[in-house]
C-alpha cells in the first residue's frame, strides 16, 4: 500500500443537524426554518429543511448505513431549537434530549465515535428577534448554559465536541454577503459578531473543563480555513493576502488556538473605527479557554490579489475594502459549485499547523465535492458510479498524507458528507455523499464512492 495513515485515524463522514433531521418535533425555529417559512423561493427548487433527509425518523437505519461502508466516526450536531425549550433557562425539550440519546448510543454502540458540534449556523430566530442573535453578548451567555446543558446530558459518552462549524460563515453569511438569514451588509457589526463568537466558543470551553464530564473528553472548533494565495510574489498582492489570512482564517484560529488576535488585524481594526467591544476580562477569559483540537474545512483556496478596482464605500467599511479576489488562469474547477480544485492546500494547511498552531492535534472534518444531477452517472443497479469523487478524496488525501509524513499531527479525514443532505440555500441540487438519497422516496443507496471509501478505511490507507 502506497499511502498508510497512523495508527486509530478516523476515516469518517459529517453532517449537522439541520441539514439532516428535518424539523419533526422540534418546537422552535432556527433562521433557516424561519427564512424557508417566509421565502421558500430563496431555496433551490423552493426545497426546505422541512424534511432533509429525514434522518429524525430514520437515523437508526442510516447510522447503519454509515457503519456498513466503514465509517469509524461521525460528525452531527444538536440543534439547539430542538434540545431547549427555553433559552433563557436551558430547561430542556424530553424529546429533543431523546433523540439525541438514541442517536449517540447507537453511534457508540456500532463503534462509531461521535463527534458532536454545538452550532452550526442554526441561531434559534427567536434570539435574533429579540437580541440580535450573535450580536448580543447576552446571547453568548445564552449559548453557554445551552452547550453546559449538552455537556451534563452527553459527556459521558461523548469525548469530542466541538463548539462552532465555521464561525467566518455565520459572519460573511449574515452581516457582509447576504447569503444567511437576514441579509444585512455591516461590515461593523459583522466585527463585533466575529468577538462575540469567539467568547462564545471560549465560554463553552470554560464550561466544558469546568464540569469534568468525562476523563477523555476533548473539546475543539471547526474552522473553514484554507491558505489566502497571493496572485504574485508583489509587495502589494503579498500584503493583500495577509490581510485576507487575518480577516478569513485567523481572526478565529489564533484566537481558538493561540488565545489572541493577530495584532495586525486589532491594529487595522482600530485605525478604521470598526474594532469590536470587548473587556479585560473577556480577553483573559480568551487566553484561558484554548482549544485541545482542531476541526479544519477545506473544500477551495482563497485566492487575493491587491484591490484594483476602486471599493464602493457605499455600505461603509467591509474587508474588502483591502483586498479583491482573484481566478488563476488555467484552474480546475468543479463547474458545478465553480469552485477551483487545488488538493495541494492539504498539505499548506498541514504545515502552516505545525509550523505556526503549535503542532495542536487536527483532523479534516469536512472536505468533499458537491456534483449537480448525479443521476446521470447511476448504473442499471441505481449506484451513482462517482469516479470524479473518488479521484478528489485520493488527491486530498495524498497531500495529506505527504504533510503526515513530515510531521503534522492529523488523526482523521471527514468526508462531507454520509448522506446527500440539505444545502441552505442550495438545497439538494448539489450532492457530496458517500450514500445517495432519492429524495421523493427518501431512497439511500450507497455509490460506487462509499465502497471506495470502506475499503480506504479497512485498509487504513490505500
Ligand atoms: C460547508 C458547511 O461550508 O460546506 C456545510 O459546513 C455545507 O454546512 C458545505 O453544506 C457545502 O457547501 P454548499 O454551499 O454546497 O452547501
Amino acid at each position: 500500500m502506497k499511502y498508510k495513515f497512523p495508527k486509530n485515524f478516523w476515516w469518517g463522514a459529517a453532517t449537522s443537524g439541520p441539514q439532516s433531521e428535518g424539523r419533526f418535533n422540534k418546537k422552535h425555529s432556527s433562521i433557516f426554518d424561519y427564512w424557508y417559512d417566509i421565502e421558500p423561493t430563496a431555496f433551490y427548487d423552493q426545497v426546505g429543511p422541512n424534511i432533509a433527509s429525514n434522518f429524525y425518523n430514520s437515523y437508526e437505519e442510516d447510522l447503519k448505513m454509515m457503519k456498513s461502508i466503514g465509517l469509524n466516526s461521525f460528525r452531527t450536531s444538536i440543534q439547539w431549537t430542538r434540545l431547549i425549550k427555553n433559552f433563557e433557562t436551558a430547561e430542556v425539550d424530553e424529546d429533543g434530549v431523546n433523540f439525541y440519546n438514541n442517536v449517540i448510543n447507537q453511534c457508540v454502540e456500532l463503534g462509531m465515535i461521535p463527534i458532536i458540534n454545538l452550532h452550526h449556523f442554526d441561531l434559534p430566530i427567536e434570539l435574533y428577534e429579540k437580541y440580535g442573535g450573535w450580536e448580543s453578548k447576552h446571547v453568548v451567555e445564552l449559548f453557554a448554559k445551552f452547550a453546559k446543558k449538552c455537556f451534563q446530558l452527553y459527556g459521558d459518552r461523548v469525548k469530542y465536541w466541538t463548539t462552532f462549524n465555521e464561525p467566518i460563515v455565520i459572519v460573511q453569511g449574515q452581516y457582509l454577503s447576504q447569503f444567511h438569514y437576514p441579509n444585512l451588509v455591516n461590515g461593523k457589526k459583522a466585527m463585533q459578531v466575529a468577538y462575540n463568537l469567539n467568547l462564545a466558543s471560549a465560554k463553552a470551553i470554560e464550561e466544558f473543563r469546568k464540569g469534568k464530564y468525562n476523563k477523555d473528553g476533548k473539546i475543539g472548533i471547526v474552522l473553514n480555513l484554507t491558505p489566502a494565495y497571493p496572485r504574485t510574489q508583489s509587495k502589494d498582492d503579498l500584503e493583500a493576502a495577509d490581510i485576507a489570512n487575518m480577516i478569513d482564517n485567523r481572526i478565529f484560529l489564533d484566537t481558538a488556538v493561540l488565545g489572541k488576535y493577530p495584532e495586525g488585524l486589532t491594529q487595522m481594526l482600530e485605525k478604521d473605527g470598526v474594532i469590536w467591544e470587548y473587556t479585560e476580562d473577556e480577553i483573559k477569559l480568551l487566553q484561558n479557554n484554548k482549544v485541545d483540537f482542531l476541526g479544519v474545512n477545506f473544500y477551495q483556496p482563497l485566492r487575493v490579489k491587491k484591490r484594483e478596482n476602486k471599493f464602493d464605500d457605499s455600505k461603509g467599511w467591509l474587508p474588502d475594502k483591502y483586498y479583491e479576489s482573484y481566478e488563476k488562469p488555467g484552474r480546475r474547477i468543479n463547474p458545478d459549485k465553480n469552485w477551483e480544485i487545488y488538493p495541494e492546500a492539504m498539505y499548506d494547511i498541514a504545515i502552516n499547523i505545525r509550523d505556526n498552531y503549535e503542532n495542536i492535534p487536527w483532523y479534516v472534518s469536512e472536505n468533499g465535492m458537491g456534483v449537480h444531477g448525479e443521476e446521470k452517472f447511476m448504473d442499471e443497479n441505481g449506484m451513482v458510479v462517482d469516479d470524479y469523487r473518488i479521484q478528489f478524496i485520493t488527491e486530498h488525501l495524498q497531500f495529506l498524507h505527504k504533510g503526515i509524513e513530515e510531521g503534522s499531527n492529523c488523526f482523521g479525514y471527514h468526508l462531507w458528507t454520509p448522506i446527500d443532505c440539505w444545502s441552505w440555500k442550495n438545497a439538494y441540487r448539489n450532492r457530496y455523499g458517500l450514500i445517495s438519497l432519492d429524495l421523493p422516496s427518501q431512497t439511500k443507496t450507497i455509490k460506487k464512492s462509499g465502497y471506495w471509501f470502506k475499503e480506504a478505511a479497512e485498509n487504513n490507507g490505500f
